[in-house]
């Protein structure tokens, strides 16, 4: 069973009179409660892809089906409640909001949400009880990227998107951050996927996608995740 399925998808930009192909022909699938990792060069359409799952943008060509929805034909209006219902994002750079506690950022991701954790909740499933109350400037990058972590998923999110999680942290919290995303990837139905320059990363995960000049290079299904501890960082 998949989450998602993207099928021959082509995302192509315009800059000036030039055309960028992004992506070109990709298709692979997103299964539920697994971590897929994607890898590539910079440029090889990581974050267009993830853009594409996410419902930050639309395909030029070929179709995305999130459950039984093809969200590939959607309006703005459609993807933002796919957005809103579906999906969290983590990026690099965490993107939390300094003036707002962490429980305050952490409610933001999940204030238009039915079935949401408390900012509480979704602190402690991080490691950060009792840090409700600390704006971002008192936290560590790994503690920042947790509250960053903990806002995606308060909602509960069956689609959880991360775009170098790791790349502002040293190797060591690093781990800790992959170690995290691995252990929702476990306990929860929450499709993870993480993208990263560091190939490594990948032994972590249930499944690899590489990208290459916007083309699919491999797709590996089914690899049986080694434990994050025994990753050569
Ligand atoms: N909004 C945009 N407008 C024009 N070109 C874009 C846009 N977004 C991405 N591109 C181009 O599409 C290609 C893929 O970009 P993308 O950001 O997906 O790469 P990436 O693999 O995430 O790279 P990095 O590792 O550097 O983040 C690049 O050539 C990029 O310049
Ligand atoms: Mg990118």
């Amino acid at each position: 069973m998949s989450l998602i399925s993207l099928t021959n998808v082509v995302k192509k930009y315009s800059v000036g009179k030039q055309e960028v192909i992004a992506l070109d022909h990709i298709s692979f699938e997103i299964k539920p409660a697994k971590m897929t990792v994607v890898l590539g060069p910079s440029g090889s359409g990581k974050s267009t892809a993830l853009n594409m799952l996410g419902g930050m943008d639309t395909p030029t060509s070929g179709t995305i089906w999130a459950d039984d929805q093809e969200i590939s034909t959607f309006n703005d209006g459609q993807l933002t409640l796919y957005r809103r219902d579906h999906v969290g994002f983590v990026f690099q750079h965490y993107n939390l909001i300094p003036n707002l506690t962490a429980a305050e950022n952490v409610g933001i991701g999940s204030q238009y949400s039915r079935d949401a954790m408390s900012p509480a909740e979704a602190l402690a499933s991080v490691g950060l009880a009792g840090r409700e109350r600390s704006f971002p400037s008192e936290l560590s990058g790994g503690q920042m990227q947790r509250v960053a972590i903990a806002r995606a998923i308060a909602k509960r999110p069956r689609l959880l998107l991360c775009d170098e999680p790791t790349g502002a942290l040293d190797s060591g919290t690093g781990r800790t951050v992959i170690e995290l995303l691995r252990s929702i990837a476990d306990t929860t139905d929450t499709a993870v996927v993480v993208v990263t320059h560091n190939a490594s990363i990948a032994a972590a995960g249930d499944a690899t996608v590489t990208l290459h000049d916007g083309q699919l290079q491999s797709h590996v299904q089914y690899q049986v995740p080694v434990p994050v501890g025994e990753i050569d960082w």
